[in-house]
C-alpha cells in the first residue's frame, strides 16, 4: 500500500498557480526524490504536505487517512517530520537539547512534575537523553552533544536537523535539500547517511535536491516539477534521460 498519497494538489498565491494538479504516490520504505528548477513550486509541495498553507484544491492521505487541512503539528503527530531549505535550528540551545525537542512527540511529564521536578521528570528526561544520544550517534553527532548548534559546522547543522526530524518518530521524512552548502565528501556521507535512516529507522524519505549525483545515487523514483506542474515522474534512470527534463534544467 502506498504510504503518501497526493491527488490534484492545487495553490495559488495572487495570480501565481505555484503548484497545479499534483498527484504522487510513495509507497513504504521508498527514497523518492522530487526535482525541478528553481521556483519550481517544490517547497511549496513540502509546505501543503505539513499543513504550513491549506491546498486550494486536492487530497493528501497518509497510511489512509485523509490530512488535508490538518495544522502542522497535527500532521507531525500523524507522522510526516520535515527539514527546512533555510536550516531551523534552536541555534541557543545545546545539540542534545535540539533532538530532545523532537522526543516531546512521545515523552511527556505533566507541567506540575516538570516545575516541582517531581520523579517522573528525572525518570523521563533520563529517558529521553538516552534516545537522544542514540540518534545523534547515527548521525555521528554524539561528540558534540553539548555544543550550541549554531556552533557546529554548517554540514552538522543538517545532519542534526534529520535527527531532530527523527525524533519524532515520523513514518515519512521530508528532506528540503539536504546537501545544499555541503562539499562533495560531505554530500557522499550523507548519502550513506539517508540510506542508513531508510534501512534501518523503516523510514519512507521524500526529498527536494538539486544535487543530481545525490538525486540519482539514492532515490529510486523521481517527480519533476516545472513551473508548478508535473512534467514527468516514474523510475530514476527513465526520468533522467527523458528529453524534456534535460531541457527543463538547460532552460533554467
Ligand atoms: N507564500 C508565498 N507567497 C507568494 N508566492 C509564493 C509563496 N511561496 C512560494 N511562492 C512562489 O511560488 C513559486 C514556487 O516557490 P517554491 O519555493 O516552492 O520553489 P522551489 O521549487 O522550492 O524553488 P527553489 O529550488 O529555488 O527552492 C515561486 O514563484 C515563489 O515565489
Ligand atoms: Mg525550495
Amino acid at each position: 500500500m502506498s504510504l503518501l498519497e497526493v491527488k490534484n494538489l492545487t495553490i495559488s498565491f495572487g495570480g501565481l498557480r505555484a503548484v497545479d494538479d499534483f498527484n504522487i504516490e510513495i509507497k513504504k520504505g521508498q527514497l523518492y526524490g522530487l526535482i525541478g528548477p528553481n521556483g519550481a513550486g517544490k517547497t511549496t509541495v513540502f509546505n501543503l504536505l505539513t499543513g504550513v498553507y491549506k491546498p486550494d484544491e486536492g487530497i493528501i492521505s497518509l497510511d489512509g487517512h485523509n490530512i488535508t487541512g490538518l495544522k502542522t503539528i497535527e500532521i507531525n503527530k500523524a507522522g510526516i517530520a520535515r527539514t527546512f531549505q533555510n536550516i531551523r535550528l534552536f541555534k541557543e540551545l545545546s545539540v542534545l537539547d535540539n533532538v530532545k525537542v523532537g522526543l516531546h512527540n512521545h515523552y511527556h511529564y505533566s507541567t506540575i512534575e516538570g516545575i516541582l521536578r517531581l520523579p517522573k521528570y528525572y525518570k523521563v528526561e533520563k529517558e529521553m537523553d538516552k534516545r537522544a544520544m542514540e540518534l545523534l550517534k547515527v548521525f555521528e553527532l554524539d561528540g558534540e552533544a553539548d555544543y550550541l548548534a549554531s556552533n557546529l559546522p554548517y554540514g552538522k547543522q543538517r545532519k542534526l536537523e534529520i535527527a531532530r526530524a527523527l525524533a519524532t518518530e515520523p513514518k515519512l521524512l521530508l528532506l528540503d535539500e539536504p546537501a545544499a552548502g555541503m562539499n562533495p565528501n560531505e554530500t557522499g556521507e550523507l548519502m550513506d547517511t539517508i540510506r542508513f535512516v531508510r534501512d534501518n529507522f523503516d523510514m519512507t524519505i521524500l526529498l527536494i535536491e538539486h544535487d543530481m549525483k545525490l538525486v540519482s545515487g539514492i532515490c529510486e523514483e523521481l517527480t519533476v516539477l516545472n513551473f508548478g506542474r508535473i512534467l514527468t515522474q516514474g523510475e530514476t534512470g527513465s526520468v533522467l534521460n527523458n528529453p524534456q527534463v534535460i531541457t527543463a534544467y538547460l532552460g533554467e
